[in-house]
């Protein structure tokens, strides 16, 4: 437990970024929900029969299985996290002049698109941070159906959905739209992609918000939603429910065969990837825990409980509350601090240095910098609190009401940043900031 002066001195050092904090220092740490998920029970027995075989293991045949359970995709694809997916994904895929369309490319995706010199297109309509509507995550299909015929369907290898639609607000995408965007790829012979980090908690706003679904259970769901698509990437530090893992899937033989063969170069043999067989049996109970009804009506009503307690206090959040997170709006809340002096990043380190909780900007400091070395300000500025899985409990999550509602109360006298120094890329990892 940090005294406010050991975090104002930890934050110095750290060049006030938040990713150099030492964790110690962290008293509620809200950073990711990635991988920092609490595993069951369950998983933790899974681990003990871990089978270290390097080809052909037995905990690999338990991890494919889980895997087409739910995205019955005819190549499943093992690697040590989403990341790892995306580079070889589109290192096959990507390359200059071409173009991946998104309904919002989360960090990593948008850079891995980026790096190979192919321009990555968020086409998530622009919604009121405030406007209640069901599915916000939605592509707009229309706008994605003009950029295939505008830029040329050769310039396009894939379309990505992203489930749910991180860098939007954690806001759902809904089955009408995937049958949507289905057609839209059918009618210009183009393949869908998910990127489906969070596809358990997308499917559960399906289940409670769209017509029709009621009924259905989430594994179904689920399968719905796959069969619309080509293949998939996978982060399963989120809705895997364990600390390490991910997965690329696809049904193409030929694309599934220069991606493994890049496997083999950059994470290892095909049926470990870049996992352990104990990881992999981790992400194979994570995957049938992650559909069960109880724990999904726990895991949304729980990042809703946080969400609605500061929208009652009168903090501007993204609404409706997100699956995984809860996206304080920094650029509304701040208004004296324009974008380009990073008002998320400015919030953010408010509620670390009074309260040691330890947020994300999502904003211009995260996506303001674009290739060509041209800096404007984001489509928003926000502060995410996302939530670890199974991890935190309500009293945890009281105090964060309380720290949040106590530095909005004082929000007047927040300042500004200057970054002192960047890398080209994903800059918000690793630059250093003063404040102005
Ligand atoms: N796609 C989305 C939508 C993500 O949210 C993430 C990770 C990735 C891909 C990459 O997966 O971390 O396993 O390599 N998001 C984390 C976050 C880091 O905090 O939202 P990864």
């Amino acid at each position: 437990m940090a005294t406010v002066d050991e975090r104002q001195a930890a934050l110095e050092e750290a060049g006030y970024n938040l990713f150099n904090i030492h964790a110690d220092d962290v008293i509620i740490d809200l950073l990711t929900d990635s991988g920092t998920g609490a595993m069951s029970r369950d998983q933790w027995a899974a681990i003990q029969h871990g089978d270290e075989s390097y080809a052909g293991s037995p905990s690999w045949y338990r991890f494919k299985d889980a895997v087409q359970n739910l995205f019955p995709f005819k190549h499943v694809i093992p690697t040590h996290q989403g990341r790892a997916a995306e580079k070889i994904l589109f290192s096959v895929l990507g390359g200059k002049g071409r173009i991946v369309p998104n309904n919002a490319h989360f960090d990593t995706t948008r850079a891995n698109v980026e790096y190979t010199g192919a321009e990555a297109i968020d086409l998530t309509p622009a919604h009121d941070a405030h406007e209640i509507l069901p599915f916000k995550g939605d592509i707009d299909a229309a706008a994605l159906e003009r950029l295939i015929e505008d830029r040329g369907v050769e310039s396009i290898p894939v379309v990505f959905m992203t489930v749910t639609n991180n860098s939007m607000g954690g806001q759902p995408v809904s089955m009408a739209n995937l049958h949507a965007v289905r057609a839209v790829c059918d009618r210009f012979g183009l393949p869908l992609f998910y990127d489906a980090c969070r596809f358990a908690e997308n499917a559960w706003f399906i289940k409670q918000r769209e017509t029709g679904y009621a009924d259905k259970s989430i594994p179904d769901i689920v399968r719905e939603m796959a069969a619309l698509g080509d293949g998939m990437t996978m982060s399963a530090k989120k809705d895997g429910l364990a600390n390490i893992g991910g997965w690329l899937a696809m049904n193409d033989d030929a694309l599934a065969e220069r991606c493994r063969n890049m496997l083999i170069l950059t994470e290892g043999f095909p049926t470990y990837g870049g996992l352990a067989g104990r990881d992999l049996e981790a992400i194979a109970q994570g995957l049938e825990e992650v559909v069960e009804d109880d724990y999904l009506r726990y895991r949304i009503r729980s990042t809703a409980y946080l969400g609605e307690a500061l929208d009652r206090a009168g903090v501007p959040v993204i609404m409706p509350i997100g699956g995984h997170a809860v996206y304080i709006d920094a650029r509304a809340m701040l208004a004296h601090i324009p974008p380009l002096e990073y008002p998320g990043h400015s919030l953010s380190i408010a509620l670390y240095r009074e309260g040691g909780i330890r947020g994300a900007e999502i904003g211009t400091v995260m996506f303001g910098r674009h290739p060509d070395g041209t800096e404007s300000p984001a489509a928003m500025d926000l502060v995410r609190l996302a939530i670890p899985r199974r991890t935190y409990t309500q009293s945890h999550v009281d105090y964060v009401i309380e720290v949040v509602t106590w530095v909005a109360q004082r929000c007047a006298d927040l300042r500004g940043y200057r970054i002192t120094h960047e890398p080209p890329q994903l800059r918000h990892f690793t630059a250093r900031f003063e404040p102005l």
